[in-house]
């Protein structure tokens, strides 16, 4: 079957000798555009900071369209956010403090960003969301109902910015789907392709499949494919694919992040096929998120072959979900 090749609304692509060995293997994965998060150290907080990180990006020639953001944080003055998108910035992305990889230079209140948000909504920049309260933000919170209290803050973003297009990034709770469901059309959400296959059970103990937001009930995995089956418009993929060396995730306290890249089109492939839903995969992974966020589509293509193949055990280091499995189809660029 042909494909356009993927837009993937979400990734880690990281820097230095990581990036050298991820971009590649994106690229092998199927994407053909990505919008790229800014959570490196030291994070993406000015628009040089991004020019010279898009750059980096394309010097492995890939052909990758990268779409880059900024880390919301202090240093972003309003007035620069017109200057932002014609530098070819397409979002801010709002960590909160302490939620995940990176996230300690991240929002401890976001009230205090409301100029920073009217601006945006005027140039057309989008409002990423990591969709998480802190742990330490209130009593009560850890990290299963740590997505669910955030979303009262999208609601009130949302009613304040209307006009301002939010994704509310990797959702894993059913409470997350019907938030963004029931908001207006400029809220959209984007779903990992591991978030579709895992629950608590597959990463309690199972480092490899630990990420934040951590994967939830089977009641919340089964919201996610409803909402996929169903070929709603403003759920698309946003793969939160985020590589870390094997041994940063197998130690005592093991980062958060799943690596899917090198195998992106085949792991959906792979899950919407046993889920009844193949006809969706089109939708959702080439033209549902392009056309949330107003852009072309894409102009290359792949072919996706019903090949069975095995997940290898690492990519230069990093371990890849579901290492060791069958997977019943295959990517090829065309
Ligand atoms: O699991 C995750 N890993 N979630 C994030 O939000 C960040 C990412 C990373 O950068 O490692
Ligand atoms: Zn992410």
């Amino acid at each position: 079957m042909q494909l356009p090749l993927l837009d993937d609304m979400h990734v880690h692509l990281r820097q230095g000798d990581m990036l050298q060995n991820v971009v590649p293997l994106t690229r092998a994965g199927g994407v053909g555009r990505c919008v790229v998060m800014p959570n490196t150290d030291p994070p993406i907080t000015t628009i040089e900071s991004a020019i010279r990180y898009k750059r980096e990006l394309e010097s492995g020639n890939t052909g990758i369209d990268f779409l880059m953001t900024l880390y919301l944080c202090p240093d972003l003055r309003p007035e620069d956010m017109v200057a932002a998108k014609d530098a070819g910035v397409v979002g801010v992305k709002c960590y909160p403090q302490g939620v995940t990889t990176n996230s300690h230079w991240g929002v401890a209140d976001l009230r205090g960003y409301d100029p920073l948000f009217s601006a945006m909504e005027k140039a057309g920049l989008l409002l990423l969301l990591h969709g998480e309260v802190p742990s330490q933000s209130e009593a009560d919170i850890c990290i299963l109902n740590a997505e669910e209290r955030f979303l009262p803050e999208v609601a009130r973003i949302h009613e304040q910015f209307p006009m301002l297009r939010i994704v509310l990034e990797h959702v894993t709770t059913r409470e997350a789907v019907a938030c963004v469901k029931g908001l207006g059309d400029t809220v959209g959400a984007t779903i990992t392709a591991h978030h579709l296959e895992l629950t608590v059970d597959d990463w309690a103990g199972k480092n490899h499949n630990f990420c934040k937001p951590v994967a939830k009930y089977p009641h919340d995995r089964e919201a996610l494919r409803e909402i996929v089956a169903a070929g709603h418009p403003r759920f698309f993929l946003g793969s939160d694919s985020a590589p870390h060396p094997r041994s940063a995730k197998e130690g005592a306290c093991g980062c958060a992040g799943v690596f899917t890249a090198p195998l992106l089109l085949p792991y959906l492939a792979d899950t919407f096929e046993r889920l009844g839903f193949l006809d969706r995969l089109h939708d959702f992974a080439c033209v549902f998120g392009h056309t949330f966020y107003g852009l072309p589509a894409p102009k290359g293509k792949l072919t996706l072959e019903k090949v069975e193949q095995i997940v290898p055990p690492e990519y230069g280091g990093v371990v890849p979900f579901r290492a060791g499995e069958t997977l019943g189809w295959r990517c090829r660029n065309s």
